[in-house]
């Protein structure tokens, strides 16, 4: 498939680096087309560990990647990530970064913290990686841009100006130190010195490589529920993790896109706040965290994990228009003999739904019906196939294909990225 979506198609942390990973061997450009580095991607190669917040994953075949115009950067995690990369010999050649994306300065991440630190108990539960903030100055029409990080008198003259604005907020409404004008802009004319080489038109490259019939792996952050426009509002992220704003954070028109993956674990996490309609009672939620080494990437929190939900994850097929489905870490549940999958939503009015609610409180209130399926206790490690699974596998996959309508091409089993199988 010349152009083909990798969405996340739940609250994010669905494995989708690894999903990535495992295709960017087959793909010409590994682009992301949202977000920043609140994403955090852990991909294991021949027993190495990496973990990456900026980088698509593809950085790793030595694949052209792109950070695409709908992408927020921070400059300093970005060179950090390249460092590291060169330090255990992987070049950062490939990269391109759209000069359209958004820098996330020093303030966006000042007033991310301090803003989830005035809401309280109301807080989001934000990365504290400025995301927010960064989107927020993009719409405002008042962000810095990659492109501006090209002409040393211009970012400074953009330093300034928002340092005007930003440090009044940021002493007068949230009690913090302002930033001092010298030291941002010297620390960034640094930072811009070392990621000109990377600034190029990728809405061009991305373009000319499709016109050559070269093989594209977009990239979404995130995921599904987590989107600004039909996530779970207002405990979402600040950009559109669904596959339409891939063609938008990438710069190509929509009919490009040939194919969309969405990458669902076989059970469902969450970090961060907001209702959860199938999580886990605390025991078992704390099995699966420990089973599935659930804790954040990015922050090291502890994943709320609950039940997969089909309801949520019949949304993400519809918004998304997913073509096929990775389920991953299936592994992870072979240690129970029944598992629960919730197949519809109580609401409060007493109806029972299929479908995701369109109002807020409805899904607040929204009770999980569950159905009890076989689980399998078998290790999965000497499955070659999606055929050599145990029956109860095979029947949990099946389970979601008919309820979905979508086949499962790809099921994780492992953290290596040869534990997959694929269907064919
Ligand atoms: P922000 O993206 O840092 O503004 O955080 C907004 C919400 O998105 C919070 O609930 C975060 O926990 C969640 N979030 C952001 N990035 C990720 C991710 O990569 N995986 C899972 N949740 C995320």
């Amino acid at each position: 498939m010349p152009a083909t979506v990798i969405v996340g198609a739940q609250w994010g942390d669905e494995g989708k680096g690894k999903i990535v990973d495992l295709l960017a061997q087959d793909s010409d450009l590994v682009c992301r087309y949202q977000g920043g580095p609140n994403a955090g991607h852990t991909v294991i190669v021949d027993g190495e560990t990496f973990k990456f917040r900026h980088l698509p994953s593809g950085i790793l075949s030595g694949k052209i990647s792109v950070l695409g115009a709908g992408c927020v950067v921070d400059p300093e995690v970005l060179l950090e990530e390249l460092d590291g990369l060169e330090e255990r010999g992987i070049s950062s050649e490939p990269l391109r970064i759209s000069g359209n994306a958004h820098l996330i300065m020093p303030w966006h991440i000042a007033i991310d913290g301090a803003s989830e630190k005035r809401l309280g108990k109301l807080q989001i539960g934000t990365t504290r990686r400025g995301i927010g903030p960064a989107y927020a100055d993009k719409a405002a029409r008042i962000g810095i841009r990659v492109q501006d990080l090209l002409d040393p008198k211009i970012l400074r003259q953009k330093i300034e100006t928002a340092l005007a604005e930003k440090n009044v907020w940021l002493e007068r409404v949230y009690e913090h130190e302002p930033f001092e004008l010298e030291e941002v802009a010297a620390r960034h004319e640094e930072f811009a010195r070392r990621l000109r080489p990377y600034v190029a038109d990728t809405s061009l490259l991305v373009d000319r490589a499709l016109a050559q019939g070269e093989r594209v792996l977009l990239e979404g952050a995130q995921g599904t529920l987590l989107d600004l426009d039909h996530g779970t509002y207002p405990f979402v992220t600040s950009s559109n993790p669904t596959a339409g704003a891939a063609a938008t954070g990438i710069g190509i028109g929509p009919t490009r896109i040939d194919a969309v993956i969405g990458v669902s674990k076989a059970y469902v996490t969450r970090v961060g706040a907001g209702p959860f309609p199938s999580e886990m009672e605390p025991a078992l939620a704390g099995r699966v965290r420990e089973l599935g080494q659930e804790y954040g990437t990015v922050t090291g929190r502890e994943r709320r994990p609950g039940w997969l939900d089909l309801v949520a994850l019949r949304y993400a097929v519809r918004l998304n228009g997913i073509t096929s489905l990775a389920l991953t870490k299936l592994d992870v549940l072979s240690a129970f003999h029944e598992l629960e999958v919730c197949v519809r939503y109580r609401l409060p009015d007493g109806t029972e739904t299929r479908d995701f609610p369109a109002h807020q409180s409805d899904f607040h209130h929204a009770e999980p019906v569950f159905e009890r399926v076989d689980g399998w206790t078998e290790p999965l490690d000497e499955c070659a196939t999606l055929d050599d699974l145990p029956a109860a596998a095979r029947a949990y996959v099946g389970l979601v294909e008919r309820e979905l309508g979508v086949p499962v091409e790809l099921v994780g089993t492992g953290a290596a990225r040869e534990q997959v199988l694929a269907r064919s």
